[in-house]
């Protein structure tokens, strides 16, 4: 476990610490859903967008827009909406799953559902112009270039986040209703709104997270070749 790094609003501290060697970065970040409510600096968010938009979109469409929210409207909003999404994954989670490392998770979860009001910043990673339209015959997979093409980006708003020491999680319930969420944040119809990411000074420690081993996941030339 690596123990927090104290909060800053030092812009030349923040670059030092994204120099972080980048396997450190992945094999430590994880998510912190425990932070404190105190505001994070805006140039730090914006230097994190900034990092989000090296990654990769499907036809260098680069159709994201991050929408940045500090203020208690919106907040309560999607709160609201988590909570609602919580009653029902919550409890089916807790029914499913019961091993340590689910416990573990779902109590995390509970908390950051009790206390998202007082998450500092939300990041609500959008798309534009999507997905594919029904009346076209345009195969599947055009829905995973569309998709997919926030997530690049996400990541390495994530493992910025972790290099500077912020705490950060990516939450997809808050977006429960996507009318909801549409309307709190002022969207137009084109743009969808995909994932949230939470970002706050940690109460928890970053540090390595169970993962299936890659023997187990890892095929050779074809499915199953070892
Ligand atoms: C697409 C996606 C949606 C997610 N949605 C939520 C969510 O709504 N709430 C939440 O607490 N975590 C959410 N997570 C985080 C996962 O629960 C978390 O990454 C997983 O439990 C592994 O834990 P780690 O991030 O600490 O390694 C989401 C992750 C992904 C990739």
């Amino acid at each position: 476990m690596t123990e927090p790094l104290p909060p800053t609003d030092d812009l030349d501290e923040v670059e030092r610490r994204l120099r972080m060697p980048l396997v450190d970065a992945m094999v430590t970040q994880r998510s912190i859903r425990r932070i404190l409510p105190d505001p994070v600096e805006p140039a730090i968010v914006r230097r994190l967008i900034e990092l989000g938009l090296e990654g990769p979109t499907g036809s260098n469409g680069q159709n994201w827009e991050f929408v940045v929210v500090t203020d208690p409207g919106p907040k309560a909003v999607l709160a609201k909406q988590y909570r609602r999404a919580w009653k029902i994954y919550g409890g089916l989670g807790q029914r499913l799953r019961k091993d340590d490392q689910t416990t573990r998770i779902l109590k995390s979860v509970k908390w950051q559902v009790d206390h998202f009001e007082e998450v500092p910043v939300m990041v609500v990673a959008c798309l534009k112009n999507g997905p594919r339209p029904p009346v076209l015959p345009v195969p599947a997979i055009a829905d995973s270039s569309h998709y997919g093409s926030i997530y690049p980006s996400v990541q390495n708003l994530l493992l910025g986040a972790r290099a500077i020491g912020l705490g950060a999680s990516l939450v997809t319930l808050p977006l429960w209703s996507g009318i909801v969420a549409r309307r709190a944040l002022g969207l137009p119809a084109s743009v969808d709104p995909t994932s949230v990411i939470c970002l706050g000074w940690p109460i928890g420690k970053y540090g390595p997270k169970p993962r299936r081993p890659v023997d187990e996941v890892l095929h050779l030339e074809r499915w199953g070749g070892s």
